[in-house]
């Protein structure tokens, strides 16, 4: 068994490092057959014609952990390119709380496993209330996809290590397919929507390049290890990836971290915070955005003071970036993206930094304590 698993790692001497390097080529299938020479998102897997899709009003999403994370960057990415409004849930929660379905509501259960108890849940209190069901599921015939309307298979690959990695940005670009091809539907489609669907077969590229940070990574969680918390923080659509980021490092390396909105930070947190506590900022911008840019611009002077306090800062920036590089040296710079992308890449950095903290930590990376795959149980 021990043999056969160390072959399965494919030289990687783990499954999760295996999987982080695995994203490139999972993202390439999902986008594979699924843009047109036109440039038009063709889901016919889907099950849901033009018509069906353009009846919708609402969307809410329920999932757990990681898969709610995936599902909080799809509400910015649909009701930036769609303009219909979307609410997102603990699936732990939609399931208790007597949710208020609308009348032509399409409710997304986003899970890697399809096993999740929670989700399952949650996906029988919305159809009971006769919400329209949309699984986003990486395993092919399992409770979740069996009691959904229909259903998308990101097809992301067995996903052995506890920790969601490829599962995470799989569901992602399932996400912004299904985003795009709601706003085609609706005759939405707008600029940001445009270049975003232009980038997205050079997606799995700088995927590749943002895994170069790799050793870049491995010299900041030696520098970083020994610390006993940390806060992420993120603006916008990429305040779940601080969410992510946090959750990444506390499920492996048992390390207290929390992700919260930059400028939230402010608003309580901030009393944490001392040259004690690392804080990883997502300071990431899109010159072609001109919001992405005053956020970044925020961003930016929130660094200096940060710096000014002697807080150890971890920057996530751009290939194109000079304004943080300027102030610090501790940054992980990937690729460019239109800023509906920008999470799948960004994403990565703050895998393989979780990844290395533990191996530091002398953690068990593949099977954290008191974690398992698939949650059964309530
Ligand atoms: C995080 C992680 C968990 C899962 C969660 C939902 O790395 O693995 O937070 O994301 O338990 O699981 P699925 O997606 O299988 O429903």
């Amino acid at each position: 068994m021990a043999r056969n698993q160390s072959k399965a790692k494919n030289g990687f001497p783990h499954f999760m490092l295996k999987e982080i390097y695995e994203q490139p080529e999972a993202v390439r299938r999902v986008i594979a057959g699924r843009v047109d020479a036109a440039g038009r998102i063709v889901l016919p897997g889907l099950g849901m014609s033009e018509d069906k899709i353009r009846t919708f009003s609402k969307v809410t999403v329920a999932a757990s952990g990681s898969s709610r994370h995936a599902g909080m960057v799809g509400e910015f990415m649909m009701e930036r390119m769609t303009g219909l409004p979307v609410e997102v849930d603990f699936a732990s929660q939609y399931c208790y709380r007597d949710p208020v379905v609308a009348p032509h509501e399409l409710t997304i259960f986003l899970s890697q496993s399809g096993t999740t108890i929670d989700t399952i849940t949650a996906l029988q209190v919305a159809r009971r209330k006769g919400a329209k069901s949309l699984a986003i599921c990486n395993v092919p015939d399992t409770p979740l996809t069996q009691n959904a309307d229909t259903t998308f298979l990101t097809h992301a690959g067995e996903e052995v290590a506890i920790a969601a990695t490829k599962s995470f940005t799989t569901q992602l670009t399932a996400l912004f397919l299904l985003a795009a091809f709601v706003a085609q539907a609706h005759k939405k489609t707008g600029a940001a929507t445009e270049s975003a669907v232009a980038a997205l077969q050079s997606l799995p590229e700088r995927m590749e390049g943002a895994l170069a940070t790799d050793s870049e990574c491995r010299k900041s969680a030696q520098l970083l290890y020994r610390y006993k918390d940390f806060i992420y923080v993120g603006r916008d659509i990429d305040y779940p990836i601080a969410l992510e980021g946090a959750l990444k490092l506390k499920e492996i390396s048992y390390i207290h971290a929390e992700g919260y909105p930059t400028g939230e930070l402010k608003h309580g947190p901030t009393a944490l915070v001392h040259e004690g506590l690392p804080l990883v900022v997502l300071a990431l911008h899109d010159k072609q955005d001109e919001d992405s840019m005053l956020r970044y611009g925020k961003t930016v002077s929130n660094i200096r003071e940060f710096l000014e306090r002697e807080i150890p800062v971890l920057a996530i920036v751009n290939a194109s970036d000079t304004e943080v590089a300027a102030l610090t040296p501790c940054v992980l710079a990937v690729p460019d993206l239109p800023v509906l992308l920008q999470p799948i890449v960004e994403v990565i950095p703050l895998q393989l930094l979780a990844y290395h903290i533990a191996v530091l930590c002398g953690r068990n990376v593949d099977q954290p304590r008191h974690l398992s795959k698939s949650v059964v149980v309530e």
